[in-house]
């Protein structure tokens, strides 16, 4: 059986990497290379995953250089020979090994406005929501968000402007601006509208590129530029 050579990086920020050697399988994902460290070779290992589906988004790491959902990214894909190394996601702290801090990456979600606000009680009927009407065609081709963080580690934005909000930040609060059913537009426009907001994006679409759900953050972004500058034209913002 052949074998892959893997680097890990272990510890915090000041860590290093750490080459193991994995068997080599079919049908074989970043993932279960990972988990064949930890269960076989090192039991220390830290990393993260919970559905090894593509569902909850927990399982993000940098893999030879890109980040990438692991429990979906077949090692064939991405191994350059019989070497592969694995990483933590860029631009969030460490906590060790492959796991991160994801905590500045969800306040920016709040800092978005990213929640629901309800403009009905229970006691109403719902929301008819046309399916062909524009509003919601935009929600529809923004909102399977699996919130995994690989646009955030691959935006170079956030690394040179760390207060910036960021492409799931940004992606998310686009779906609540088209979302005929919510109260908070004009607040939202507002929260995003400002200088780590949504005119700070380039639009080089590295998020769009690397997005495992193929979405395009790029163009919720630029659905907010265009949304905000109209907002200030007409001085509601
Ligand atoms: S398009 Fe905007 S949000 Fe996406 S990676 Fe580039 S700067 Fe970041
Ligand atoms: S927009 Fe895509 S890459 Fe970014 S957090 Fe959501 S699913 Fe992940
Ligand atoms: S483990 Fe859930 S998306 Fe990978």
């Amino acid at each position: 059986m052949s074998s892959l050579s893997v680097t890990v990086w272990r510890g915090g920020s000041d860590g290093r990497f750490q080459d193991y050697s994995v068997p080599r399988r079919d049908a074989q994902t970043v993932l279960d290379v990972v988990t064949y460290i930890q269960r076989r070779l090192d039991p220390t290992l830290a990393y993260r995953f919970a559905c090894r589906v593509g569902m909850c988004g927990s399982c993000a790491m940098t893999v030879n250089g890109k980040p990438r959902w692991t429990c979906r990214t077949h090692v064939a894909e991405v191994a350059s020979g019989d070497r592969i190394e694995i990483a933590p996601l860029a631009h969030l702290p460490i906590v060790r090994d492959l796991v991160t801090d994801m905590r500045t990456f969800f306040d920016k979600w709040a800092r978005a406005k990213g929640q629901f606000t309800p403009t009905a009680s229970r006691r109403e009927g719902f929301e008819r929501v046309e399916p062909e009407s524009r509003p919601r065609r935009a929600v529809d081709a923004a909102i399977e968000c699996i919130g995994c963080g690989v646009c955030y580690a691959a935006c170079d934005v956030v690394e040179w402007k760390p207060d910036y909000l960021g492409p799931a930040a940004l992606n998310r609060a686009w779906t609540l601006v088209n979302d005929v059913r919510d109260g908070a537009r004009t607040e939202r426009l507002a929260a995003v509208a400002g200088d780590a907001g949504c005119h700070a994006c380039h639009t080089l679409g590295a998020c769009t590129e690397r997005c495992p759900k193929h979405l395009s953050p790029t163009a919720s972004i630029a659905g907010l530029k265009r949304e905000t500058a109209i907002a200030m034209l007409r001085g509601r913002l």
